[in-house]
């Protein structure tokens, strides 16, 4: 196995090399090559931001789990991914699983998930600490608990650090011996010793088999349980991907564990997303990146023949917005703004195509009005034989993204309610190659998509259905991608 600075080296180099693809990403973390997933230890230390990631810097498969590494202050300008943690020790010998990062004065403390084959093929789960100093350098210190607490099988991971009351804590990802998804709690005083607290009570006693990447936030004072089941039925508007991640809004009493909540949400109705990890910044901003990707889906995406998959979703800043999450790109996106390509306002249409979007690397926010119309479409990676499609249908509240056009990857069809959409709608899109995010109603509900298009497949098209649609405003920006250096 190559060690951590060959890999960082050869990362290099990539970045190094002018690198033009029709499906490179040009503002979504990705890997030069292997497979990315889940987006871990997230933190703001020394004014530095610190995204480290699942990866698997030697093939596109979901084995030999690393932690990787990219800086930065502005989310614009990026550390070349380095590889920190490595799966060489006993104890996360078969992978550095997801874990957290909790930024103190003088360093970043980390926790992470040592999975382990044992000899006779079963699974271990150890959770252990490392730290990172200011540059980057990651120290692993061992394993902080190595018993699974009884009852739970070792689907056991995924430490997400938080602090309360002066005290800090971690939920964890479980499965009880009877198959069914929980959060479990830990606290410290110290990061070295952790006690165990116990399960977490919801009313969610049967809800799916696992639960992965569990972590609490506290935003405007309540208690927000993120989390990502597995084993959810698919229903005409909900759940429609193989595994889910959403949240519970509510009250958790840290001495009986009750969490008194709400109903799950989805955060993202699109084909990809999962495990979303958020963390808090100096200013005061919930920040989330997800994995913009699915397990067990590698076989969709064309760019595995490549050696390279997936990437992580745009920086999304969470507020609660009467108990419900509203997700919107971070602020610093704007700055990627380029040229204003289109700008439309006031104006009714039945189809409308735009001449001036040349790339797919573009920010789109239009604002409709149903007018008479009872349904529209945007057409994007439009192209001679393919398109995907995105269809809000005022009559019947909901909306569609559609992949089955396109000439590769996924086909499928995401369904979605929209609430509240008194006949207007708002659209706010970020096309990126072969990613696209689209925020609708101000980031009321949210869609990530993988497409990938041909070479030459970045046509725009908005068209109206059974009469003409009102374009109170439409503004399209050419966008730059994110810098990259040493
Ligand atoms: C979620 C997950 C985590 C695990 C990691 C391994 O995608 O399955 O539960 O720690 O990926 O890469």
């Amino acid at each position: 196995m190559k060690g951590l600075e060959d890999i960082t080296l050869n990362a290099a180099k990539f970045y190094k090399r002018k690198r033009r693809n029709n499906w490179r990403l040009n503002y979504h973390l990705e890997a030069p090559f292997g497979l990315v997933n889940d987006p871990n230890g997230l933190a703001q230390y020394k004014g530095k931001y610190y995204i480290f990631f699942q990866w698997n810097p030697f093939r596109c498969e979901h084995k030999f789990k690393h932690w990787g590494l990219f800086t930065t202050e502005d989310f614009i300008n990026y550390s070349y991914p380095k590889a920190v943690l490595a799966p060489t020790n006993r104890y996360d010998k078969n992978g550095v699983y997801s874990g957290s990062g909790y930024a103190m004065e003088d360093r970043l403390e980390l926790l992470y998930t040592g999975n382990v084959k044992n000899k006779y093929g079963k699974r271990e789960a150890y959770q252990c600490r490392a730290i990172c100093d200011e540059y980057g350098n990651v120290e692993k210190k061992g394993i902080v608990v190595g018993k699974i607490p009884k009852g739970y099988t070792a689907y056991f991971r995924d430490p997400n650090i938080f602090e309360r009351n002066g005290k800090y804590y971690f939920m964890i990802g479980a499965q009880t011996k009877d198959l069914k998804g929980r959060a479990l709690l830990y606290s410290s005083e110290n990061f070295e010793k952790w006690n165990y607290e116990g399960e977490i009570k919801t009313s969610y006693d049967n809800f799916g088999y696992i639960w992965e990447c569990p972590a609490l936030l506290n935003i405007e004072g309540k208690d927000v349980l993120i989390f990502s089941p597995q084993g959810l039925e698919r229903e005409e508007f909900r759940y429609q991907n193989i595994y889910q991640a959403g949240y519970i809004v509510g009250e958790l009493n840290f001495d009986t564990l009750e969490f008194k909540h709400g109903e799950f949400k989805e955060l993202d109705f699109g084909t990809d997303f999962y495990a979303p990890q958020s963390f808090k910044d100096e200013k005061g901003r919930v920040i989330m990146f997800g994995w913009m990707g699915l397990p067990e889906e590698e076989q969709y995406h064309p760019t595995v023949n490549k050696g390279w998959v997936h990437c992580l979703t745009m920086p999304r800043e969470l507020k609660l917005i009467n108990g419900k999450l509203i997700q919107k790109p971070l602020i610093e996106m704007k700055e990627l703004r380029k040229d204003k390509i289109e700008s439309l306002e006031k104006v009714e249409i039945v189809s409308w195509k735009s001449d001036n979007v040349m790339e797919n690397s573009y920010e789109l926010v239009l604002d409709v009005e149903k007018y008479e119309s009872s349904l529209f479409e945007i057409k994007l990676a439009l192209g001679e034989i393919e398109y995907a499609s995105l269809k809000i249908d005022f009559t019947k509240n909901y909306g569609v993204f559609d992949n089955s056009a396109m000439a590769k990857g996924l086909k499928s069809f995401r369904k979605f309610k929209l609430n509240n959409l008194k006949d207007k709608i708002k659209v706010h899109m970020f096309m990126d190659k072969s990613a696209v995010e689209i925020f609708l109603n101000d980031g009321e509900t949210v869609v990530s998509s993988r497409i990938y298009p041909k070479e030459g497949s970045n046509g725009l098209e908005i068209i109206s259905y059974e009469g003409k649609l009102k374009i109170d405003k439409l503004d399209i920006w050419s966008l730059g991608g994110f810098k990259f250096n040493e």
